[in-house]
């Protein structure tokens, strides 16, 4: 029998059907599914969906989702149009990052339909200790558009670590979060996020740190009780003539660092 745990999820009630399910990775002991809480019979149907770790069988269906939704509409990629609206291209480099993100320490999600549709992804990593010079990855990198974003994110990261406070610390990165445009705004990223956090604290990282460059991933880690740290402005962040390299679309004024101790 279905038990209600929860209710204090906004529009959503968790509930914990208590059993594991066969790609449920065996060190997660068990499976959350959420559905809404207060709309009617009829607006619930079809609008449920459960949290599962990511296994090596959904790496192309993640990879298809995120071709679809984050590679296109995260603030920064919509901004510089890393996927040009009329192309039907990828970028490469995203995917391999992507891919080699998604299957880290079975710490990455994904929120998943009654019919069997990814409606979110979270993909999770174990954070590199930082590095005083720029990496060899980002000098290599083909792609002109995506090497203006791991710039900007290495920037980000040096602000981030330049007093050294985190030295030593075991830091669970949430790197990319991802939900389908139809399921926004009803507590997806915030079930995935909290689900993340909880397997980060059982698997003993110190904090969770993510760097938001979507005012709504912003809103949602300040609601998950996550400490800002840093901000930069998009204005301010400028090229050699003074000019803002990335301007998204409002209300993505900047991109801030957010952190929660586990
Ligand atoms: C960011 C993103 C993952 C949020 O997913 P989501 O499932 O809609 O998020 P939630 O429903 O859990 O809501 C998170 C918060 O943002 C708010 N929010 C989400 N979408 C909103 C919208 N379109 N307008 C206003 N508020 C919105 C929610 O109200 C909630 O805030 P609250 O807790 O104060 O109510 C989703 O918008 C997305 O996929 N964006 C494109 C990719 C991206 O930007 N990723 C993040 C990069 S760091």
């Amino acid at each position: 029998m279905e038990t209600v745990l929860s209710t204090d999820m906004g529009n959503f009630g968790l509930i914990d059907i208590g059993k594991s399910q066969a790609n449920f990775a065996k060190d997660v002991p068990k499976m959350a599914k959420y559905t809404l809480a207060d709309t009617t019979n009829d607006e619930r149907i079809g609008m449920e969906y459960h949290i599962q770790t990511v296994t090596k069988d959904d790496k192309l269906r993640i990879l298809k989702f995120l071709r679809r939704f984050f590679f296109r509409d995260e603030p920064l990629n919509d901004s510089i149009e890393l996927i040009p609206e009329s192309e039907d291209s990828t970028c490469l480099e995203l995917e391999e990052y992507c891919s080699m993100s998604s299957l880290e320490n079975n710490l990455s999600l994904i929120a998943v339909s009654t019919s069997g549709a990814i409606v979110g992804v979270l993909l999770n990593g174990k954070m590199d200790p930082p590095k005083d010079e720029e990496p060899g990855y980002i000098a290599t990198c083909e792609n002109p558009k995506f090497k203006k974003i791991l710039r900007l994110l290495n920037y980000v990261d040096r602000s981030v670590n330049r007093d050294g406070k985190f030295r030593g610390l075991n830091i669970l990165e949430i790197r990319i979060i991802s939900v389908d445009s139809n399921w926004r705004g009803k507590g997806v990223a915030k079930a995935l996020m909290e689900k993340a956090l909880e397997i980060g604290k059982e698997k003993g990282f110190h904090i969770a740190r993510a760097d938001c460059s979507s005012f709504f991933s912003g809103k949602l880690c300040a609601r998950l009780g996550f400490e800002r740290i840093y901000e930069l402005n998009y204005a301010d962040y400028v090229d050699e003539d003074g000019n803002p390299i990335f301007s998204p679309a409002f209300p993505h004024t900047s991109i801030v660092t957010y952190i929660k101790k586990l």
